[in-house]
């Protein structure tokens, strides 16, 4: 039976890379003799313009009882300067299917790519797991008074013990699983004590059942200075919402750019989302700049959670080989556009 994914471009540069992942993982799946069956969402700012909501109540519903899965673009729209629609999409899909773990790879594909001086592809080569479902994005705060000298804003970070747990378990778990080294967990404890308790707290105590893993903390503005003195040292890295949102920029940012940098939305076993870590880029539309790289490697950490890591393994394969051979994208280089890259990774699966 064919599986159904349903496909949300999204706004600026999401619909034209999202469709370069999508014919790259169907050929891939295909080649693994599986059949996905394909729907597009008109989600987006246009959708939100025309009617006042960013998606249909009960469509998250809909995802998680009838889909594998959900590949997404991006979202942001300078028609939309607050954002209502981005929320209620991604933030959305990310809280109301629960998807816990967002798994962000950072790996350095191509030596000519590290900004880093004397570093090469052995040396960035990490997973953030940055926990996706509470911090400083459940929305929890108010503003009193505003637009006046007196206005007062609130935003609080919230954290359970069952979040911050089954984060940092996964993380273990993923370095047990992928023979990595060490999970290093990141926060701000000396600052945030109340919430970063919890976090050093319940990492001590996975920590203790693995005893095979090395586990260290830094807080998470060393952490960010590490990652560009030595990314050599971080395997996997756990951390809280807000400090995954950042430190996975900066990574990105180590391998090649955003152009490159790919994420799954995942709770195991259930319908998850796939995007890249970038956003709508707002620059690059109609340009045929966008590099449909970090897009069309979340649609292999797609086919990861399908079970289809061979499948998986060829698309990067083919998307190292691209880079190997320079015909890329302005960002990295090249002066090949979306298209014609989509177009070479395709061919390149055979
Ligand atoms: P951005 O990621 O869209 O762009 C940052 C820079 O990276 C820009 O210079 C852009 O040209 C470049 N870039 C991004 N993707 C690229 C690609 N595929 N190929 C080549 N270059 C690429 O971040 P921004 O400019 O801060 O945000 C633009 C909008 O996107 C905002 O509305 C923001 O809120 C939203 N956003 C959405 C997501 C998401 O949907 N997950 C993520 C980040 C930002
Ligand atoms: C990301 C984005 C989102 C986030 C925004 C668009 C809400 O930056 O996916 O990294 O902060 O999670
Ligand atoms: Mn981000």
């Amino acid at each position: 039976m064919a599986e159904r994914i349903a496909v949300i471009g999204g706004d600026g540069i999401g619909p034209e890379v999202t469709e370069q992942a999508r014919r790259i993982v169907d050929r891939a799946a295909q080649i693994a003799q599986r059949s996905l069956e394909w729907e597009e969402c008109p989600y987006g700012a246009d959708y939100y313009l025309e009617h006042g909501v960013g998606i249909e109540p009960g469509r998250f519903d809909d995802f998680r009882e009838h889909y594998a899965a959900i590949l997404f673009g991006a979202v942001g729209d300078p028609r939309v300067p607050d954002m209502a629609h981005g929320r209620e999409l991604l933030l959305g899909a990310r809280f109301q299917l629960d998807l816990y773990i967002n798994l962000r790879p950072i790996k350095l594909l191509d030596p000519r790519l590290c900004p880093l001086k004397d570093k090469g592809v052995d040396d960035v080569d990490f997973v953030i797991f940055r926990e996706n479902t509470e911090g400083g994005y459940v929305g929890v705060g108010g503003a009193v008074r505003p637009g006046t000298i007196h206005e007062v804003a609130q935003q609080t970070f919230v954290y359970t013990r069952r979040g911050v747990e089954r984060i940092i378990r996964s993380a273990f778990e993923f370095a047990q699983r992928d023979g990595r080294k060490s999970v290093c967990m990141t926060d701000k404890a000396n600052a945030m004590r109340q919430g970063h308790e919890l976090w050093q707290r319940t990492f001590r105590e996975v920590a203790s059942e693995y005893p095979k893993i090395e586990s260290f903390h830094l807080y998470v503005d060393v952490a960010a200075m590490e990652l560009v003195r030595c990314p050599e040292r971080f395997d996997v890295i756990v951390t809280e919402n807000l400090f995954g949102d950042i430190l996975s920029d900066l990574g990105a940012s180590l391998q090649g750019g955003l152009g490159t940098a790919a994420s799954g939305n995942i709770h195991p076993g259930r319908c998850s989302l796939f995007e890249p870590v970038h956003g709508s880029a707002p620059d690059l539309v109609g340009t045929g700049r966008a590099n449909p790289m970090a897009a069309i490697m979340s649609g292999a950490i797609l086919l990861d959670h399908l079970g289809m890591s061979g499948a998986a393994r060829t698309v990067e394969q083919a998307v190292i080989d691209q880079l190997a051979s320079g015909e890329v994208t302005p960002d990295l280089g090249g002066n090949l556009n979306c298209v014609q890259v989509g177009d070479q990774i395709l061919a390149r699966l055979g």
